[in-house]
């Protein structure tokens, strides 16, 4: 048997596959584009997605040399929290609304005012932040009214996948959580919380555990992608827990650190935990019955990206992470602020802003190289912090994966900020491969999703923290936690509101 996994990201959709034992057959993707018609918004074409799909799996059948018939099941996965708004007839009626578009902050002042913040929280885990989707649906009903009146179905990116792959409209729990529509508790919608932002019942799609198959492919599909018609569908996950899954981060203990564009701290839990604040988010697991934290950061190896091609564009990443070596750690006194793209953990904030704080003339790229992975790497800590903190009980294993974590230097400082043992792991295809996984589960590869991540999921390498390192970034963690709650009301005005 083998079984594919498709992870609709921002940047591309990609497919992937894999046999029994976890390995990687073959991987393709097709890119996007992205869209920022106005200051703080961020759209795609739901159609675009589903061409890159299509073209994805029909490559990666051709790349492993097989056919529609010897996929066992295809699990979903992609980006979390954006809006995809269709009509009846299941047309969609405005571009996607995407997870890092921020235009909707004065709707989640008006969620937490209609609901009352304490028990929004206490319904649903979270507080409303910008990137969820709820916000979202209010501004469609706000600003666009003549798009909200034709509106008949709500789905997230990868479920519009799901529904041109087989005509339902249908959706799993862990992504469902991710709208904050949703009863943390009962892992489903929240009839409460629907009425109180009259958004219909009906437009919310049924909701299912990952492993559980969600309907089967269809004839047209089949002929535009080369999958065979009948083949079942995985319900899947949000990327944050089908990368979860991926890494096997699925039981209480483990903690995964992905450093991508944003930086994400996830935990499992066994129940239905809320850090009382809501400043972690607290969403269903792509695992049954499960649950989970996580803290996220916008711009963690994206900061690294906007600064070598902003500051040192005719430079190697390799090149320039080898100039940062002979620095010291806490580069001198110099600080870097991660928030390029606002901040949700530990700072809800669209409006926090980027900074170098500390600079003199001593100071050189490699020192601002060096403070840019330290700063992010203190971001990343505020998250840890607050997962350390929030009653799971020991934790004895960070795995970490992503882009920023494949230099060793980068590695290094994690673990001593950190002040934990990192390990790597054998796979790094991240979502696509957790939601594989899930698809393979539910064909019965495996009786359920640990003993999936038992099979596929090996240690491959560790790093420890340096000591010496760690008092050092101790104290500069000290200053870096002081610099947010100092420069909140000059960035609120240099943002121009
Ligand atoms: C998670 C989140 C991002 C997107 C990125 O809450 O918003 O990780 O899912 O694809």
């Amino acid at each position: 048997m083998v079984f594919i996994g498709i992870d609709t990201s921002t940047t591309s959709s990609k497919a992937l596959l894999i046999d029994e034992q976890g390995n990687v057959l073959a991987v393709s993707s097709s890119p996007h584009t992205l869209q920022t018609p106005k200051p703080l918004w961020s759209e795609q074409n739901p159609q675009e997605w589903w061409e890159a799909v299509a073209a994805s799996i029909r490559a990666v059948l051709e790349r492993a040399g097989l056919r529609g018939e010897d996929v066992a099941a295809v699990g979903l996965t992609g980006q979390m929290h954006g809006l995809v708004l269709l009509d009846g007839d299941g047309r969609v009626l405005r571009p996607a609304i995407l997870w890092n578009d921020q235009r909707t902050q004065s709707q989640c002042d008006e969620i937490h005012q209609r609901i009352g913040k304490e028990t929004f929280i206490r319904i649903t885990g979270n507080v409303a932040l910008t990137g969820f989707t709820a916000p979202k649906i209010l501004w469609v009903q706000e600003n666009e009214p003549d798009v909200f009146v034709r509106a008949r179905h709500v789905l997230l990116p990868k479920d519009y996948i799901r529904y041109k792959l087989t005509g339902a409209y249908a959706m799993d729990k862990a992504d469902g959580a991710g709208t904050v529509l949703f009863d943390l508790q009962k892992r489903d919608w929240s009839d409460e919380v629907l009425a109180a932002l009259e958004i219909p019942r009906a437009w919310m799609p049924d909701t299912y555990e990952g492993p559980e198959f969600t309907g089967t492919v269809t004839e047209e599909a089949a002929a535009l992608t080369g999958l065979k018609a009948g083949t079942p569908v995985a319900a899947g996950g949000g990327d944050q827990a089908a990368q979860a899954v991926g890494m096997g981060v699925v039981e209480p203990g483990i903690v995964g650190l992905t450093v991508g564009t944003s930086g994400v701290v996830f935990a499992a839990t066994p129940a239905p935990l809320i850090e009382p604040e809501g400043r972690l988010h607290a969403f269903c697991h792509a695992v049954p019955n499960q649950w989970h934290f996580m803290g996220v950061m916008l711009s963690a190896a994206g900061s690294l990206q906007w600064y070598r091609d902003t500051l040192a564009p005719h430079m190697s990443f390799d090149e320039l992470l080898a100039e940062a070596e002979s620095v010291p750690a806490g580069s001198e006194g110099l600080l870097f602020l991660p928030y390029l793209t606002g901040e949700r953990t530990p700072h809800p904030d669209p409006l926090a802003r980027g900074a170098f704080i500390g600079l003199t003339i001593r100071h050189s790229r490699a020192h601002m190289t060096r403070a840019v992975l330290e700063g992010v790497a203190f971001g990343l800590k505020d998250s840890f912090t607050l997962i350390q903190n929030a009653g799971l009980g020991t934790l004895t294993q960070v795995r970490a994966s992503g882009g920023g974590t494949k230099g060793a230097l980068w590695r290094q400082i994690l673990a001593s900020v950190l002040e934990t043992e990192l390990v790597t792991l054998n796979t790094t295809e991240g979502a696509a491969y957790g939601a594989a996984l899930l698809a393979g589960v539910g064909a019965g590869a495996w009786p359920d999703v640990l003993s999936a991540c038992q099979t596929c999921i090996q240690i491959k390498a560790s790093t420890l923290p340096d000591h010496v390192q760690e008092a050092q970034h101790r104290s500069a963690y000290t200053q870096y936690r002081a610099l947010y709650p100092a420069l909140k009301e000059s960035f609120h005005k240099l943002s121009g509101v």
